[in-house]
């Protein structure tokens, strides 16, 4: 098991560059699998999810080749289609978006129900199901199984689409399904976030007709192939986030390295109702904090609105601000759980519902955490070097599915974090 252990205490300073973005990569990996030739992919983050991925694809017959650490070529030209299993799909919630592209390609799909960080709360896939239905699939969920057939000629069909709730994943899976389907589909109330338009993006130079991605519609003429190409995904907006997070809550000054600013504002937004300090240098944001924090309300909505997946490493910093602040968590019901571990070192939050309410304190303490998920363990991590003393952060495997190389970043900021190996508990128990 690996353990990180955190001296917390000092500000933060130097520069960080910011790898590509972990929910593009997520959905671009699978859509190669609809590319008849090679794609070579470019910043494409090092992290567990695109590993395991991959890993899926080359059960498919995919062959994945890298050329550097931080770029793939696949080619899926004679890629064949697979039962995507339980023990796979349950260690990646973007699994998926195997079903949209396998059943653009080869016209029928069966992969198990996803798995991916547990918000304490259900993770419903309804409108995708319902856009693959539109589409003229028949979908079953079956023994754990989405199982999914387009019709008699093994193509779907294109339709108008009106999703009931926007949601990132179903906008995605029904944009992959549409762009191989036989005529146009118009998919209305999609989600806007900046990797939706990263995987338009990908799918057109790949030779798909997709227009309207980061508006309210999305409309795809269907095509009867795609092929090859170069692509180069976007920096991470939540991992640049997560960053400048970390100096609010530590203070002292870093260069976030290789952003799109744009994508930062809604972060950004709240950083200077905070007190905290950002500069906008072309593709680079300053960050400096020096003086008190300052309480503030968020509210977690859809892009372009604050992004529940960066609710947690504010939270971190909010538990050291001056004042009572308010987290109005309206994207997941619940996504509290890292409260608990917060508590541990000392912070005043009270949960209530979908709401959290922090009352700042003057400083959190070391402790024993344990990461329930992705975000909230990126939110450990900057307690833990916001506090005074040790910390120990267990459950480091949800961070490592996201975050690349984040143990070394940190350290370049002047972080005090290193990565130790334990026995289990259980092992240790059986050695005993
Ligand atoms: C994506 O999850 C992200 N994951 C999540 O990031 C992120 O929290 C979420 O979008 C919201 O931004 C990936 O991109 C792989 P949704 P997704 O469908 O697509 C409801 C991270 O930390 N809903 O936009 O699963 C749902 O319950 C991860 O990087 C339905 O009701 O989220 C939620 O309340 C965690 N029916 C809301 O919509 C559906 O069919 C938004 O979910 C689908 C969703």
């Amino acid at each position: 098991m690996t353990k990180y252990i955190v001296e917390g205490g000092n500000p933060l300073f130097g520069e960080v560059h910011i790898s590509g973005a972990k929910n593009a990569a997520v959905a671009i990996i699978p859509a190669a699998l609809m590319v008849n030739g090679v794609c070579r992919i470019e910043n494409i983050p090092q992290i567990s999810d695109v590993t395991l991925l991959l890993s899926i694809l080359q059960d498919m017959g995919a062959k994945i080749r890298f050329l550097n650490k931080n770029t793939v070529e696949i080619d899926c030209s004679s890629a064949h289609n697979a039962r995507v299993p339980y023990d796979s799909a349950r260690r990646c919630r973007a699994s998926y978006y195997l079903i949209g592209a396998l059943l653009g390609r080869f016209g029928l799909a069966d992969v198990a129900l996803p798995g991916g960080c547990d918000f304490g709360g259900t993770r419903p896939i309804d409108q995708h199901l319902k856009g693959f239905n539109a589409l003229g699939a028949q979908v079953e969920v079956q023994s754990g199984f989405i199982n999914a057939r387009a019709g008699e000629t093994g193509r779907l069909k294109g339709a108008n689409i009106f999703l009931d709730k926007v949601s990132v994943g179903a906008t995605i899976n029904i944009m992959l399904a549409a762009a191989l389907a036989e005529g146009s589909t118009v998919i209305e109330n999609v989600a806007k976030e900046p990797h939706i338009v990263d995987v338009a993006n990908f799918l057109n130079s790949m030779g798909a007709n997709i227009r309207g991605a980061g508006t309210d519609i999305i409309k795809i003429r269907g095509v009867e192939q795609l092929h090859g190409g170069t692509y180069s995904i976007i920096p991470d907006q939540i991992e640049a986030g997560t960053y400048m997070a970390a100096v609010a809550a530590c203070g002292g000054q870093i260069k976030v390295c290789n952003i799109i600013p744009k994508h930062m504002d809604c972060i950004t937004a709240k950083l200077l109702e905070m007190g905290v300090e950002v500069e906008e240098i072309e593709d680079n944001l300053l960050v400096r904090r020096i003086g008190p924090l300052m309480k503030t309300n968020i509210k977690t909505m859809p892009y372009p609105g604050f992004p529940t997946d960066m609710q947690p490493q504010l939270a971190a910093a909010l538990c050291l601000a001056h004042g009572t602040s308010i987290i109005t968590e309206s994207v997941w019901s619940s996504r509290f759980r890292y409260t608990d571990e917060f508590k541990r070192m000392g912070a005043q939050i009270q949960v209530d519902g979908n709401l959290a309410i922090i009352e700042g304190v003057e400083h959190l303490s070391g402790a024993q955490i344990e990461a329930c998920d992705l975000r909230a363990g990126a939110a450990m991590i900057i307690a833990a070097l916001a506090a005074y003393g040790t910390s120990e952060i267990t459950g480091v495997q949800y961070i490592e599915r996201g975050y690349e190389s984040v143990i070394e970043k940190f350290r370049k900021l002047g972080g005090n974090i290193t990565s130790v190996e334990v026995p289990d508990e259980d092992e240790a128990l059986s050695a005993g």
